[in-house]
């Protein structure tokens, strides 16, 4: 292999004897350069077409300038293959006085050039450009919308029959920012999905995802379409059909409290504009007589069929939890959720004059979170309620009133002005009085005509989710990648994307769907991997436990267990798993570790602290202990994946061949791992070998912030050796 290594002096600021480093680098290597700002002018025409380089600068993962991206982009624009990182300046140069950090210098490049030597292919992968968008709220739609104009093939798949989710049944609509003011879902929801219709999206309307499966690197999904008894592409929306239609059933747009026909539309601005027939429907044939394009046929059967996708939206939102509500008289006819009251309003309350109302937020911790919308909607009807109904007597009971941001508390002072009125107290129970209903309170009775109960939202198609192989919270929802700030929508799997994580407001819903549609967009460019896992067929005895720990869901089992490399993140859980040693972390293998601890240690003088610190937390603040200006005794470290990428066969091996005296491994903080669980796994790992008796090896959660923890702790584990 054909090697380099490019030594940046960082403008002559390091404190570091650059004349020694390169002798020494010219010794390993085929040609070494030495530059003043390798950030601001990379001029590796001296390097072009080389196998490998090494970049001994400063650190690939939090340098201003010069980070992993812009070395690997810069090693590529020459040719090179394969590049390493000698991080001489944030955990070398700026820790240490100037003879520790020339012979740490030297080390470093050293372990860079063993790792490089024993580099492989970096893998690479290209999505299909097709995206599937699974639910047709207005977070689905705008994202069908958005892709759609960026020029990808889109298909949205809806369950009902037309597109606009639950802000269709909302008849006025808060507008989140500003002022409180309300506009009507029947202005917005046809401007919105008439765009979406016109855009060149596939709509799939009455259509489920009956199955995921992952197919060399995409998904080919299996799609159901139920029945088209009438033609979408002839239905001309006249609505001819139900006039003549004999057959009355219960409208599920309204919950049932209004009927339609058995060909009807669910509401009158239904989009797409056609009808449809639902069960109940006899088959009288009255609608196929009247139907002025013969766009009814009867005998429509259902479709199913497979396609694939390179990624996949998830707009499914939000259903509500009805077991909670039972305990108080949801079986009654004048107890309703906030959604069904929302319909009442939308048809005036059916011309009546209620007496009273009174509303219950939620009294209980009983799903565990803020459903979020339940207080906000509260006040927004209320107000609805005395605009349209000024003689009503309306009450809310609550526990603990969360009406954020500026619209909605400005809400809430205009319904005291209207009259509400709002009382913090404990539910006791519901009551049914002859012809009226009571709420029983710890500080008195209310009584009332209608009951609306805040429902807790629960996270819909549960199913769904694990079919996809989406990592769940303790509640259902499925798991940003982490780090969320930076990566929100951006699930575990990778390409698989979630518009509705959350309880979301119309206009926030409409905003996370363009905002995923341009992170679907960068997804589908597709991805280069220098660290990726894969299983050697012949080594694997089919015992699963890659497939049990592998938080992306990147391996399947076929006649072993076989790791997909488009869906891998090369967090390297499985290859420490592996007890059969079948799979391999490229890039990062038992061999370069061992080779990298065989030279570790050449120029170094005292205890030999070798620390793994892994990929996104632990190495960070390795690098903050430079920026931050402290001053350590040496050690060398080795960014891993994860901690959990790290196997402790390894451990033990450069513990046993005396190639270090003492292993420190960290990784994230609890609830950190950006693979879920390889910290708490390393951990437990660790400490296993600590009670075996190997007491050379310790774990610690490091998060980025906590660059003064892992100086103490290097600093005790010199202590502890030179006091051995
Ligand atoms: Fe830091 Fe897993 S990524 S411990």
């Amino acid at each position: 292999m054909k090697v380099g290594v490019a030594i940046c002096t960082c403008g002559g600021t390091l404190n570091i004897d650059f004349d020694e480093v390169r002798e020494f680098a010219e010794g390993m290597a085929d040609r070494v350069e030495v530059f003043d700002f390798l950030c601001k002018n990379p001029n590796l025409e001296g390097f072009r077409d080389f196998d490998g380089i090494v970049f001994a600068c400063c650190s690939e993962r939090s340098s201003l300038n010069f980070n992993e991206n812009a070395m690997h982009k810069t090693a590529k624009s020459y040719g090179i293959r394969f590049w390493e990182n000698a991080n001489i300046r944030e955990q070398c140069a700026w820790i240490h006085d100037r003879k520790t950090a020339t012979d740490k210098a030297k080390d470093l490049i050293a372990m860079a050039i063993e790792k490089l030597k024993l580099s492989k292919f970096y893998n690479s992968f290209e999505p299909l450009k097709r995206v599937l968008v699974i639910g047709g709220g207005v977070a689905g739609i705008s994202c069908a919308k958005s892709l759609a104009e960026l020029g990808i093939d889109v298909t949205l798949v809806e369950e009902k029959p037309y597109l606009g989710g639950h802000v269709c049944q909302i008849p006025f609509l808060w507008q989140g920012e500003g002022y409180p003011s309300m506009c009507t879902s029947e202005c917005v929801i046809p401007v919105v999905n008439r765009e979406l219709m016109l855009s060149n999206a596939r709509i799939l309307t009455s259509s489920r995802v009956l199955d995921v499966e992952k197919v060399d690197g995409n998904f080919r999904v299996k799609i159901e379409t139920e029945p088209k008894y009438v033609d979408p592409e002839r239905c001309v929306g006249c609505g001819r059909c139900s006039e003549v239609c004999p057959i009355e059933v219960p409208n599920p747009f309204n919950f049932g409290m209004t009927k339609r026909k058995a060909i009807d539309k669910d509401f009158r601005l239904a989009m797409p504009d056609v009808y449809n027939i639902v069960e109940g429907c006899n088959k009288c044939g009255e609608c196929l007589k009247v139907c002025p394009t013969n766009a009814i046929n009867m005998d429509a059967k259902a479709e199913v069929f497979e396609e694939d996708f390179g990624a996949i939206v998830i707009a499914t939102g939000f259903e509500t939890n009805r077991e909670v509500l039972k305990k108080y008289r949801y079986d009654h006819p004048k107890v309703m959720t906030l959604l069904e009251f929302e319909r009442m309003i939308a048809n005036n309350l059916f011309g009546e004059v209620p007496m009273s109302v009174v509303f219950v937020l939620c009294q209980k911790d009983e799903v565990g979170y803020c459903s979020r919308l339940c207080c906000p909607v509260t006040v927004k009807q209320v107000n609805r309620l005395k605009m349209i109904r000024p003689e009503t007597e309306v009450t809310v009971i609550y526990k603990s009133l969360r009406t954020y941001g500026r619209a909605f508390e400005a809400f809430r002072r205009i319904a005291i002005k209207r009259g509400v009125e709002f009382v913090q107290t404990d539910v006791e129970g519901i009551e049914e009085r002859e012809d009226y209903l009571v709420v029983k309170t710890k500080d008195g009775e209310f009584e009332a005509d209608y009951v609306v109960l805040a429902e807790p939202l629960i996270p819909s198609s549960l199913k769904l989710f694990k079919r996809l192989g989406l990592k769940l919270d303790d509640f259902g929802f499925p798991l940003e990648f982490q780090p969320r700030v930076v990566n929100p929508g951006e699930s575990y799997v990778d390409r698989i994307f979630l518009a509705s994580k959350g309880f979301k407001d119309v206009q926030e819903s409409v905003e996370s769907g363009r905002a995923i549609a341009l992170k679907v967009y960068e997804a589908l460019k597709g991805k280069e991997m220098k660290y990726y896992s894969v299983t050697n067929l012949e080594k694997c005895s089919r015992c699963g436990l890659c497939y049990a720990i592998c938080p992306h869901d990147a391996i399947k089992l076929e006649e072993v267990f076989r790791i997909d490399p488009a869906f891998c993140k090369g967090c390297g859980l499985c290859y420490a798993t592996c007890p059969s040693r079948a799979i391999t972390l490229v890039n990062l293998e038992d061999e370069q570790i061992l080779r990298m601890a065989d030279v570790a240690f050449k120029n170094n003088e005292g205890p030999r602290i070798l620390a793994f610190l892994c990929y996104w937390c632990s190495y960070a603040a390795g690098d903050l202990m430079g920026y931050y200006g402290l001053k350590l005794p040496p050690f060398r470290s080795v960014r891993v994946r994860c901690s959990a990428s790290l196997n402790p066969d390894v451990v033990e091996k450069i513990l046993a061949e005396n190639k270090a005296d003492y292993v420190l491994i960290a990784g994230c903080p609890p609830k950190n791992c950006h693979h879920i669980w390889g910290n708490y796994i390393q951990d437990r790992r660790i400490r296993l070998l600590n009670a075996l008796g190997e007491k050379r090896v310790r774990f610690e959660y490091v998060g980025v912030a906590m660059w003064n923890k892992l100086a103490k702790i290097i600093e005790n584990a010199h202590n502890e050796v030179k006091g051995t």
